[in-house]
């Protein structure tokens, strides 16, 4: 019997090369796992509850990036989270045990809190963010979750869900671990977070005149100065993006003639402009086929929105007769 994972995207915006290094990892364990993978239109929902015309148009975006990628409609599960609703079931039940303090003191909710000027995320759904993600994992009983660093805490909250459910019902649940990802650490194109708020993300869809702005205008290694001055890859974003587009000799080299000062940025970002236009070019091929064609996109999600519903069903099933309600 193979191992279960899940994961997911949240449907917030369109996808960018953060994401697009955790959907390669995705899709190298397909064989190896069962795999539910879905877009987290409810997710969305917790920040974007005033405003709900986009959601549904970046979930079928997120799901076209899937596929364009290599996810195999075939071999995983691929579905739209709000179209299985034992999601939200689950939630309920975890909501009953969930203690407030802890989910107060997360550092994701606390930081996005901080951020956030006008209040709008002084809600229960946005406090209860990863308790739905511990539903999300649960209900398909999984073994393991693939995420970035970022997701480690909700990971982490999971597990304690998880075992929390077992001391008080009964063992139903695995305590999932994390599967995260050996990759480097891309920023965005001003050097901070990569993120849509700040406006500095390279999406998977971007085509080469975008690539060649976005690129052409990176934040490298602020120390370097002038052309002659001698550079450290180590402290320079650009660097990372190589560790990813860049065969590892010429990533080896490239960092040898930066630190001598014989390689200058410009040539740098124009030899990384190349391997990313190259890297990108397949998905973005497959793409231009994939918007054109709505019924294979719907059949796939029927698909998998079939397949996920049967397993949640099951679990949901073991969930009730635990906790007494059948
Ligand atoms: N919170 C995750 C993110 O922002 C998205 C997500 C929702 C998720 N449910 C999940 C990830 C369950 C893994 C498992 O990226």
């Amino acid at each position: 019997m193979k191992k279960t994972i899940a994961s997911g995207n949240r449907a917030s915006g369109r996808l960018h090369l953060g994401h697009f290094q955790l959907l390669k990892y995705w899709v190298t364990l397909q064989d190896e796992y069962d795999c539910y993978y879905f877009v987290a239109d409810l997710h969305a929902l917790t920040t974007m509850y005033q405003d709900t015309r986009e959601v549904a148009e970046y979930s079928r975006d997120i799901l076209i990036d899937w596929l364009s990628v290599g996810l195999d409609p075939e071999r995983s599960t691929l579905f739209v989270q709000s179209q299985v609703p034992a999601h939200s079931e689950l939630f309920v039940l975890f909501s009953m045990f969930s203690q407030l303090g802890r989910l107060y003191r997360l550092p994701t909710y606390k930081e996005r809190l901080r951020e956030d000027e006008t209040h709008s995320l002084v809600t229960l759904g946005f406090l209860g963010y990863p308790a739905l993600q511990a539903a999300d994992i649960l209900i398909y009983r999984a073994h393991a979750v693939p995420v970035g660093l970022d997701q480690a805490s909700h990971v982490e909250l999971t597990r304690e869900v998880a075992r929390g459910f077992n001391r008080l019902y009964g063992n139903v649940f695995p305590v999932p671990t994390t599967l995260h990802p050996k990759v480097a650490n891309l920023s965005g194109t001003d050097g901070r977070k990569m993120s849509k708020s700040y406006d500095n993300c390279i999406y998977i869809s971007d085509g080469p005149d975008a690539l060649q702005k976005k690129i052409g205008t990176m934040f490298s290694n602020p120390e370097r100065k002038r052309r002659s001055d001698p550079g450290d890859a180590e402290k320079c974003n650009v660097y990372e993006f190589h560790k990813c587009f860049t065969d590892a000799e010429t990533v080896v080299r490239i960092k040898a003639e930066c630190a001598d000062a014989s390689i200058g940025c410009v040539d740098c970002k124009r030899i990384l402009l190349e391997n990313m236009i190259e890297a990108l070019s397949g998905p973005r091929e497959k793409r231009k086929r994939l918007e054109a064609d709505h019924a294979y996109l719907d059949e796939v999600l029927r698909k998998g929105r079939e397949r996920a519903c049967i397993a949640a069903d099951a679990t949901m099933r073991e969930v009730k007769k635990a906790v007494g309600l059948l």
